[in-house]
């Protein structure tokens, strides 16, 4: 198998100088975690099946026409990669515009920074569009998909469309935020935005709390509840889980002992001669906290005086995103505090903070973290934060001190770090100070227990658990698709179905002939759907039955002049052709006024949920409600019902948005039997969507072709995806 990383970014960067052209390490988290794993010797049994990988995504800058080829060859030799070339308008609009102006600072809790523009969204679109194309061209029939982060969310669903089969994982390598904010992008976007996700198989992300605020905002905006992270998508299940992104553990713990990383430390030492350093390394992102940073670090000094002369804060600023206004602002906002601190505070013999605004490799970024007592990690909101990992890996005696932000996602894991809300100056000033004091046993001490967890739940054990978890959804698909009726079943059972001379067909309606609608009432036949039943049930070898839930009025008036049998209330009443309704049991309903009342009160709880009342059953419908709070409520209903009727003879069962209570002993199967003992029929077939259909599958013979609607588990032999194609197969049959 082959992994397929799709991304906006490449690994590399590409520069065009002098007509030629020029690769450069890319910046973030994304490029590092990812490339760190497929660097990596993999080992792990559960990712053994993979064993190529290929990169697709933009070089990172607009490249001329005549320059493509070479680097379209390039990449593939060198890296494993494919360009996906863009306009510097596209990009302009879709990268500095939609990815950077709309969803980045959203994500990150700036909604102020937020610009809402359709220009934006249409090129979002368009270059989501762009990518399926490109991996159109290079996907393999062995692929697995693997897309990154929010700047391609449109695409799983666009590929899914194309590809049904192909497993597709996605992750967001940025927080997700809660509902209240994800809902201030315009309806229609945040709709397509969730549904694109949900194109994907598996969906991860960082941290617990992002993995409940995206299934929240797809049961508030789609109305799909989950089960344990689990939805059903067109009978697809798609999982929502929690992957918490590691590093490389080893490279970090031993890269102190490189030649190259000992030469940079030495160097440094020299020019700390002595100094305490705290360190600060980011991209140059307003989200990073640096501000609060610098002023956390003028408090200190400022309170400390002691400390004078005896510390340096070394910060690293790597530039980013430079044509968003907001980034060019945060530059000169930082260039001026800088300024203003090492003036304040600062002698002709000492500088309070070193400050560089440039990129840093690999061995001198180890040499940093090596010479430095405390790592200074203050983001107002980061999805991840691999620094603050990273940091404490490479300091392999433990004598380092970590003060991390607890809006960074890392903060769920590394728990004996000192954790403080970067908006609180204050706080950052005494952290720094408890820091640099505390004594060496106390930071070994701690130091080793994260050290130990990151070991445990490296980068490799991340992107092994995601694919693994992918494949296992996509065997579990498999299991279903099995059942599926395949072209080949289909045939046989139309074959089946014209060699025999009496036929049963026992049919459920809502959600098998008819699509499941708001209110109960609008889900009314179609034309097309009562012309099928009339060529089918007109048919003398043919027996039809509806087989409902509905009441007897609402069957009769829909159906009643068809030569089909009825079944009303799951059972309680039927009409067999040419004759008149009749009771199947005598039942009685003394039970009613007392559950009556109860019903209504949860529908006047509910606003949008109502009680319907049959002769026999009453039903508590909520698909109108809001859908988690009806999620809420149905769970207390169901618990009161429970226990107020626990010594009454009614069954309680929880349909699609729907709760009824009945009289026990009817069921759909005792229904079903009744048309099976009546007559020798040579072909029979049942379809139903509903668990309250698992009754009448139950009863079958074995050679019966019983078919669930939706691929989740059932009794029946078979399984269709959808109500359509029930549909379609009584019109082949009607035939
Ligand atoms: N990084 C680097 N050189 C630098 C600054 C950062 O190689 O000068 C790497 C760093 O090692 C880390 C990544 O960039 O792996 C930053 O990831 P993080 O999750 O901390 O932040 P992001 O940039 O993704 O928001
Ligand atoms: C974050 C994002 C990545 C992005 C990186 C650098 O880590 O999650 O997707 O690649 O920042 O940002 P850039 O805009 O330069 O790609």
């Amino acid at each position: 198998m082959r992994l397929l990383i799709v991304s906006n970014r490449l690994p590399i960067t590409v520069i065009e100088e002098g007509g030629s052209l020029n690769f450069k390490e890319s910046v973030g988290g994304l490029v590092s975690g990812l490339k760190s794993y497929l660097d990596s010797p993999r080992s792990s049994p559960s990712t053994k099946s993979i064993n190529d990988y290929a990169w697709l995504g933009w070089p990172g800058t607009t490249v001329r026409e005549k320059m493509k080829d070479e680097l379209r060859s390039r990449l593939h030799s060198e890296l494993h990669s494919y360009p996906v070339f863009m306009s510097e308008k596209t990009m302009d609009k879709f990268y500095l515009g939609f990815c950077n102006r709309t969803i980045w600072p959203l994500f990150h809790y700036f909604t102020s920074n937020v610009s809402y523009d359709e220009d934006y969204w249409l090129s979002y679109k368009q270059v989501n569009e762009t990518f399926c194309e490109a991996i159109t061209q290079i996907l393999r029939p062995d692929d697995v998909v693997w897309i990154h982060d929010y700047h391609l969310m449109l695409l799983p669903k666009l590929i899914r469309e194309r590809f049904p089969g192909v497993p597709i994982g996605f992750f967001l390598h940025i927080p997700f935020p809660s509902f209240e904010v994800f809902r201030l992008i315009p309806s229609l976007w945040r709709k397509e935005i969730l549904e694109g996700l949900l194109g994907a198989d598996l969906i991860g992300f960082h941290t617990h709390d992002y993995t409940q605020y995206f299934l929240r905002c797809v049961l508030r905006i789609l109305g799909h509840e989950h089960n344990m992270g689990r939805i059903i998508i067109s009978g697809r299940p798609v999982k929502a889980e929690t992957f918490p992104m590691g590093i490389e553990f080893q490279k970090f713990h031993e890269a102190s002992s490189i030649a190259e990383v000992k030469a940079e430390n030495a160097e440094l030492q020299t020019i700390l001669a002595g100094s305490k350093v705290v360190l600060s390394i980011d991209r140059l992102d307003y989200t990073k906290g640096i501000l609060n940073r610098l002023q956390g670090y003028e408090e200190f000094l400022e309170r400390n005086p002691q400390w004078s002369g005896k510390v340096v804060l070394i910060m690293i600023v790597v530039p980013s995103r430079t044509k968003v206004e907001q980034y060019q602002q945060m530059k000169r906002q930082i260039d001026e505090l800088v300024g203003r601190i090492n003036g304040k505070f600062g002698s002709i013999k000492w500088t309070p903070i070193l400050y560089h605004y440039k990129f840093i490799p690999f061995s001198k970024l180890i040499a940093l973290y090596d010479a430095s007592d405390v790592a200074l990690v203050t983001p107002l909101r980061d999805g991840m934060n691999l620094i603050a990992k990273e940091y404490l890996a490479a300091k392999t005696d433990g004598k380092g001190v970590l003060i991390l932000s607890e809006m960074a996602g890392a903060s769920k894991e590394v728990r004996e770090a000192i954790i403080i809300n970067p908006n609180d100056v204050g706080e950052i000033a005494i952290a720094l100070k408890q820091a640099l004091e505390m004594p060496e046993e106390e930071k070994v001490r701690n130091s080793r227990v994260m050290q130990a967890r990151l070991k445990r739940h490296d980068v490799i054990h991340w992107a092994d658990s995601f694919i693994q978890s992918l494949l296992n959804l996509k065997e579990e698909e498999r299991g279903l698709n099995y059942k599926l009726l395949a072209p080949s079943t289909k045939e046989q059972l139309a074959k089946d179905f014209n060699n025999a001379e009496h036929r049963l067909l026992l049919l459920d309606y809502d959600g098998t002939l008819s699509k499941l609608e708001r209110y109960p009432q609008l889900a009314k036949p179609t034309d097309e759907l009562l012309k099928t039943m009339k060529l089918i049930s007109d048919n003398p070898k043919n027996e039809v039955v509806l087989i409902s839930g509905r009441d007897k009025i609402t069957l009769q008036s829909w159906f009643g002049a068809l030569n089909v049998g009825l079944v009303a209330e799951h059972g309680v009443w039927i009409r067999k052709k040419k004759e008149d309704w009749r009771m199947l049991k005598q039942l009685n309903n003394d039970w009613k006024p007392k559950i009556l009342p109860l019903l209504e009160t949860y529908a006047d709880r509910l606003p949008g949920s109502f009680v319907e009342d049959k002769e026999f059953s009453l039903a508590w419908h909520y698909r109108m409600a809001d859908p988690e709070m009806a999620s809420m409520v149905a769970k207390e209903l169901m618990d009161d019902l429970v226990n107020f009727t626990a010594n009454i003879g009614v069954q309680i069962l929880q349909g699609r948005k729907v709760i009824e209570v009945r009289n026990s002993g009817m069921n759909k199967g005792d229904a079903g039997s009744n048309w099976i003992s009546e007559n020798h029929f040579d072909f029979i077939m049942a379809i139903g969507d509903d668990w309250t259909d698992e009754d009448l599958f139950n009863v079958l013979p074995e050679t019966a072709y019983s078919i669930k609607v939706g691929m989740t588990q059932s009794k029946a032999r078979f399984n269709l995806h959808a109500q359509e194609d029930v549909v379609k197969l009584i019109q082949e049959l009607a035939k």
